[in-house]
Protein backbone atom coordinates (compact mmCIF):
# COMPACT_ATOMS: atom_id res chain seq x y z
CA UNK A 1 0.00 0.00 0.00
CA UNK A 2 1.17 3.69 -1.31
CA UNK A 3 0.65 6.43 1.57
CA UNK A 4 -0.29 9.81 0.06
CA UNK A 5 -0.64 13.04 2.11
CA UNK A 6 -2.79 15.80 0.21
CA UNK A 7 -0.91 19.00 2.19
CA UNK A 8 -2.89 22.31 1.91
CA UNK A 9 -3.38 25.66 3.44
CA UNK A 10 -6.43 27.29 2.75
CA UNK A 11 -8.19 30.68 4.26
CA UNK A 12 -11.65 31.08 2.65
CA UNK A 13 -12.02 27.19 1.97
CA UNK A 14 -11.09 27.21 -2.27
CA UNK A 15 -8.22 25.24 -1.85
CA UNK A 16 -9.32 23.01 0.61
CA UNK A 17 -12.00 22.47 -2.26
CA UNK A 18 -9.75 21.29 -4.92
CA UNK A 19 -7.59 19.71 -2.25
CA UNK A 20 -10.57 17.18 -1.12
CA UNK A 21 -11.34 16.43 -5.00
CA UNK A 22 -7.67 15.53 -5.25
CA UNK A 23 -7.48 12.91 -2.74
CA UNK A 24 -10.92 11.29 -4.32
CA UNK A 25 -8.90 11.23 -7.78
CA UNK A 26 -6.42 9.68 -5.97
CA UNK A 27 -8.12 7.72 -3.65
CA UNK A 28 -9.82 5.96 -6.82
CA UNK A 29 -6.54 3.89 -7.69
CA UNK A 30 -6.47 0.83 -5.80
CA UNK A 31 -3.00 -0.02 -3.71
CA UNK A 32 -3.03 3.65 -1.99
CA UNK A 33 -3.83 5.20 0.87
CA UNK A 34 -4.89 9.08 0.70
CA UNK A 35 -4.87 11.63 3.83
CA UNK A 36 -5.63 15.03 4.05
CA UNK A 37 -3.69 17.21 6.00
CA UNK A 38 -3.53 21.05 6.47
CA UNK A 39 -0.15 22.47 6.44
CA UNK A 40 -0.63 24.49 9.67
CA UNK A 41 -0.19 21.14 11.17
CA UNK A 42 2.31 19.66 9.21
CA UNK A 43 4.44 22.46 9.87
CA UNK A 44 4.35 21.26 13.68
CA UNK A 45 5.50 17.83 13.30
CA UNK A 46 7.21 18.06 9.88
CA UNK A 47 8.70 14.46 10.62
CA UNK A 48 5.20 13.08 9.97
CA UNK A 49 5.75 13.57 5.80
CA UNK A 50 8.36 10.59 6.63
CA UNK A 51 5.62 7.76 6.33
CA UNK A 52 3.95 8.94 3.19
CA UNK A 53 5.46 7.85 -0.18
CA UNK A 54 4.00 10.79 -2.16
CA UNK A 55 3.16 14.78 -1.33
CA UNK A 56 0.10 16.58 -3.18
CA UNK A 57 0.76 20.11 -1.83
CA UNK A 58 -1.67 23.06 -2.06
CA UNK A 59 -2.09 26.58 -1.71
CA UNK A 60 -3.73 29.29 -2.82
CA UNK A 61 -1.78 31.95 -4.56
CA UNK A 62 -1.17 35.20 -2.96
CA UNK A 63 0.28 38.47 -4.26
CA UNK A 64 1.79 35.49 -6.63
CA UNK A 65 3.00 33.21 -3.88
CA UNK A 66 2.15 30.51 -1.63
CA UNK A 67 0.59 31.48 1.00
CA UNK A 68 2.50 32.29 3.97
CA UNK A 69 1.22 29.62 6.52
CA UNK A 70 1.77 27.25 3.16
CA UNK A 71 5.51 29.34 3.39
CA UNK A 72 5.92 28.40 6.62
CA UNK A 73 4.96 24.55 6.36
CA UNK A 74 8.15 24.55 3.98
CA UNK A 75 10.65 26.34 6.15
CA UNK A 76 9.65 23.78 9.23
CA UNK A 77 11.25 21.41 7.16
CA UNK A 78 14.15 22.67 7.08
CA UNK A 79 15.95 20.65 9.52
CA UNK A 80 15.19 17.75 7.10
CA UNK A 81 16.48 18.91 4.64
CA UNK A 82 20.49 18.67 5.94
CA UNK A 83 20.04 15.18 5.86
CA UNK A 84 17.95 14.58 2.87
CA UNK A 85 15.39 13.06 4.27
CA UNK A 86 12.81 13.61 2.08
CA UNK A 87 15.16 12.38 -0.82
CA UNK A 88 13.18 10.09 -3.51
CA UNK A 89 9.42 10.99 -2.68
CA UNK A 90 7.07 11.46 -5.37
CA UNK A 91 5.48 14.89 -5.22
CA UNK A 92 3.41 17.82 -7.61
CA UNK A 93 1.71 20.56 -6.68
CA UNK A 94 -1.71 22.48 -7.00
CA UNK A 95 -2.84 26.01 -6.89
CA UNK A 96 -6.06 28.11 -6.66
CA UNK A 97 -6.58 32.21 -7.05
CA UNK A 98 -9.00 34.42 -8.45
CA UNK A 99 -7.57 35.81 -11.23
CA UNK A 100 -7.34 33.64 -14.97
CA UNK A 101 -3.75 33.85 -14.92
CA UNK A 102 -2.97 35.48 -11.77
CA UNK A 103 0.56 34.09 -11.40
CA UNK A 104 -0.21 31.05 -10.33
CA UNK A 105 2.68 29.86 -12.13
CA UNK A 106 5.21 31.42 -9.22
CA UNK A 107 3.49 29.70 -6.31
CA UNK A 108 3.82 26.07 -8.52
CA UNK A 109 7.63 27.16 -9.55
CA UNK A 110 7.67 27.71 -5.83
CA UNK A 111 6.51 24.37 -4.83
CA UNK A 112 9.02 22.51 -7.46
CA UNK A 113 12.50 24.42 -5.92
CA UNK A 114 11.21 23.01 -2.99
CA UNK A 115 10.71 19.87 -3.76
CA UNK A 116 13.95 19.84 -5.65
CA UNK A 117 16.00 21.24 -2.67
CA UNK A 118 14.68 18.05 -0.65
CA UNK A 119 15.67 15.87 -3.35
CA UNK A 120 11.73 14.55 -4.07
CA UNK A 121 10.84 13.80 -7.55
CA UNK A 122 8.52 16.04 -9.65
CA UNK A 123 5.15 14.91 -11.44
CA UNK A 124 3.23 17.32 -13.84
CA UNK A 125 -0.05 17.47 -14.46
CA UNK A 126 -0.32 15.42 -17.99
CA UNK A 127 -3.70 16.66 -19.48
CA UNK A 128 -4.13 17.70 -23.03
CA UNK A 129 -6.38 20.56 -22.33
CA UNK A 130 -10.06 19.55 -23.59
CA UNK A 131 -11.19 21.85 -25.35
CA UNK A 132 -8.57 21.28 -27.66
CA UNK A 133 -11.08 18.30 -28.68
CA UNK A 134 -14.17 20.69 -28.73
CA UNK A 135 -15.10 20.22 -24.86
CA UNK A 136 -16.79 23.76 -24.36
CA UNK A 137 -13.98 25.52 -22.29
CA UNK A 138 -16.29 25.64 -18.77
CA UNK A 139 -16.36 21.75 -18.99
CA UNK A 140 -12.93 20.88 -20.34
CA UNK A 141 -9.75 19.30 -18.30
CA UNK A 142 -6.64 21.55 -18.08
CA UNK A 143 -8.89 24.35 -19.07
CA UNK A 144 -6.00 26.86 -17.67
CA UNK A 145 -3.24 24.92 -19.65
CA UNK A 146 -1.09 24.40 -16.86
CA UNK A 147 1.91 21.16 -16.85
CA UNK A 148 3.94 21.88 -14.55
CA UNK A 149 1.12 21.74 -11.81
CA UNK A 150 -2.90 21.87 -11.04
CA UNK A 151 -4.33 24.96 -11.65
CA UNK A 152 -7.69 26.11 -10.58
CA UNK A 153 -9.77 29.89 -10.84
CA UNK A 154 -12.18 30.58 -8.28
CA UNK A 155 -14.50 33.49 -7.41
CA UNK A 156 -14.75 34.61 -4.00
CA UNK A 157 -17.97 33.01 -3.10
CA UNK A 158 -18.80 29.54 -1.38
CA UNK A 159 -15.97 27.01 -3.07
CA UNK A 160 -19.14 24.82 -3.69
CA UNK A 161 -20.19 27.19 -6.25
CA UNK A 162 -17.15 28.84 -7.97
CA UNK A 163 -15.24 26.24 -10.03
CA UNK A 164 -15.87 25.18 -13.33
CA UNK A 165 -16.63 22.08 -13.85
CA UNK A 166 -13.73 21.39 -15.83
CA UNK A 167 -11.21 22.75 -12.78
CA UNK A 168 -13.08 19.44 -10.71
CA UNK A 169 -12.68 17.45 -12.99
CA UNK A 170 -8.97 18.43 -13.48
CA UNK A 171 -8.22 17.88 -9.71
CA UNK A 172 -10.10 14.50 -9.89
CA UNK A 173 -7.99 13.63 -12.69
CA UNK A 174 -4.58 15.27 -11.43
CA UNK A 175 -5.20 12.98 -8.42
CA UNK A 176 -5.61 9.44 -9.87
CA UNK A 177 -2.82 10.00 -12.43
CA UNK A 178 -0.59 11.15 -9.39
CA UNK A 179 -1.53 8.25 -7.88
CA UNK A 180 -0.87 5.57 -11.06
CA UNK A 181 2.39 7.31 -11.55
CA UNK A 182 3.68 6.73 -7.68
CA UNK A 183 2.41 2.84 -8.09
CA UNK A 184 4.74 2.53 -11.56
CA UNK A 185 7.29 3.31 -8.68
CA UNK A 186 8.99 -0.15 -7.30
C1 LIG B 1 -3.59 38.25 0.33
C2 LIG B 1 -4.20 37.75 -0.94
C3 LIG B 1 -3.44 37.78 -2.09
C4 LIG B 1 -3.99 37.30 -3.30
N1 LIG B 1 -3.21 37.33 -4.41
C5 LIG B 1 -3.71 36.84 -5.58
C6 LIG B 1 -2.89 36.81 -6.75
O1 LIG B 1 -1.71 37.15 -6.76
N2 LIG B 1 -3.47 36.35 -7.90
C7 LIG B 1 -4.77 35.96 -7.96
O2 LIG B 1 -5.23 35.61 -9.04
N3 LIG B 1 -5.55 35.92 -6.84
C8 LIG B 1 -5.04 36.34 -5.66
N4 LIG B 1 -5.80 36.29 -4.52
C9 LIG B 1 -7.11 35.61 -4.56
C10 LIG B 1 -7.00 34.16 -4.02
O3 LIG B 1 -5.96 33.45 -4.65
C11 LIG B 1 -8.32 33.42 -4.24
O4 LIG B 1 -9.37 34.11 -3.60
C12 LIG B 1 -8.25 31.97 -3.76
O5 LIG B 1 -9.40 31.30 -4.23
C13 LIG B 1 -8.19 31.87 -2.26
O6 LIG B 1 -8.08 30.51 -1.87
P1 LIG B 1 -8.53 29.99 -0.44
O7 LIG B 1 -10.05 30.19 -0.37
O8 LIG B 1 -8.17 28.56 -0.44
O9 LIG B 1 -7.81 30.80 0.58
C14 LIG B 1 -5.31 36.78 -3.32
C15 LIG B 1 -6.05 36.75 -2.13
C16 LIG B 1 -5.51 37.23 -0.96
C17 LIG B 1 -6.32 37.15 0.31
Amino acid sequence: MKKIAVIYHSSHGHTAHIASHIAQGAATVAGTEVHVLQAAEMATAPEALLQYDGLLLGSPTYLGGVSGAFKSFMDATGKMWRTQQLKGKLAAGFTVSSLPAGDKQSTLMSMFTFCMQHGMLWVGNPIIPEQQSGVSYEQAANRLGSWSGMMAQAGHGAPSDEFAPGDIKTALLFGQGFAETLLRLR
